[in-house]
């Protein structure tokens, strides 16, 4: 899954919207950020201990799965330290040599956010930790037999990684984070007050049963709350109430988009479906199931699974992925008999 990785192709138009919208939702400090207390406890001390002592602030690693706040807190961290921000990602950086451009372009208190480090090559990922510990990256000159390396000190900077897989981090690059902070889920309450907070930033008014169902039915998750917001927005203006969000504006719209009642979207379903009747609640190998439902492993991985493990809809055994009794109960189907389903 290539989020904010600008390799994949899809419909210029409807990307740049989307990335709009979002960018336009953003809260730009951290005291507007909403929830992840730990996190966002841990983050300010961090980074009011380093403007304190002039310093800039230790790299920060942050994990967890999409839409819950990593590009936000980047962006929140540059702001709160007053570094300019430096985007990339680890797609794409395909070389060694891409990267040392970019960090020999650095200056003193920038904050460089690599989105997806763990995609970073190999190679790229040795240089980067190299440039992270000693401040310095080894710049190649010439080509062939005849090419020298010359080490270049860069000034001191901050590196913010995110990352939807943490484990994939190679141990050296992860301990040269002095933070990291891991993204949990949001809850309903945190969920309403980011609905709130955006509905008064797009100028509708939605109300408190609205909220609610919009922040039950989110996956617990702000981007698709804001997402969801949008499509409510787009129903009230389609059936005559523009910009009056009720309960009636908020079900219908997601009828229309397809997210049922535990806030599971089309993917979410498509994976619980597999489970329970094609393989009928046998333990099924990500790379079976993810051909299964004509996905790639990686977001079957990093965008379902994680929130239907939380939910108790799926397990993982030593022989794969098994669905629950939840899950064939959700699905409205008899779970087996046999004795071998998790419950
Ligand atoms: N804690 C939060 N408070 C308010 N809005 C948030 C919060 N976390 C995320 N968002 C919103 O959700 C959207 C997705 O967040 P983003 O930082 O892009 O997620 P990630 O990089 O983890 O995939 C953004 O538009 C942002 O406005
Ligand atoms: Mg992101």
């Amino acid at each position: 899954m290539a989020e904010d990785a600008g390799a994949r192709v899809v419909a210029p138009g409807a990307e740049e919207t989307e990335r709009a919208a979002e960018a336009a939702l953003r809260p730009k400090r951290l005291e507007d950020f909403v929830g992840q207390q730990v996190v966002r406890g841990q983050l300010s001390v961090v980074l009011r201990a380093a403007l304190s002592r002039g310093a800039t602030p230790d790299h920060v690693l942050l994990s967890g799965p999409p839409g819950l706040g990593k590009t936000t807190l980047a962006m929140i961290i540059a702001a709160e330290v007053d570094g300019a921000l430096r985007l990339t990602s680890g797609p794409a950086i395909q070389h060694a040599g891409d990267l040392a451009a970019i960090l020999s372009s650095l200056e003193e208190g920038d904050v460089l956010f690599i989105d997806e480090i763990h995609r970073l090559a190999r190679t790229a990922e040795e240089m980067l930790y190299l440039a992270m510990e000693d401040y310095r990256v080894d710049v190649i000159v010439g080509k062939g037999p005849g090419a020298t390396s010359i080490p270049l000190a860069l000034p001191p900077f901050t590196v913010v990684g995110a990352t939807t897989r943490a484990g994939l981090l190679p141990a050296p690059l992860r301990d040269r984070f002095g933070f990291t902070g891991h993204l949990e889920y949001y809850g309903p309450e945190e969920l309403g007050r980011i609905i709130n907070r955006s509905a008064r930033l797009l100028g509708v008014s939605v109300d408190e049963a609205a909220a609610a169902e919009l922040a039950r039915r989110s996956r617990g998750t702000p981007r698709i709350a804001n997402r969801l917001l949008r499509r409510v927005q787009d129903w009230a203006q389609v059936h005559g109430t523009p910009g009056r969000l009720d309960i009636e504006a908020a079900r219908g719209a997601l009828e229309v988009f397809e997210v049922d009642d535990l806030g599971l979207d089309r993917l979410d379903r498509s994976v619980l479906e597999a489970l329970c009747t094609r393989f009928a609640g046998a333990p099924v190998g990500l790379t079976t199931l993810a051909v299964s439902v004509g996905e790639e492993p990686e977001t079957i991985e990093t965008v379902a699974e994680p929130y239907l493990f939380r939910e108790g809809l799926i397990v993982r055994t030593p022989r794969g992925r098994q669905a629950t009794a939840a899950a064939f109960a959700h699905l409205g189907l008899a779970a087996p008999e046999d004795g071998a389903l998790f419950t």
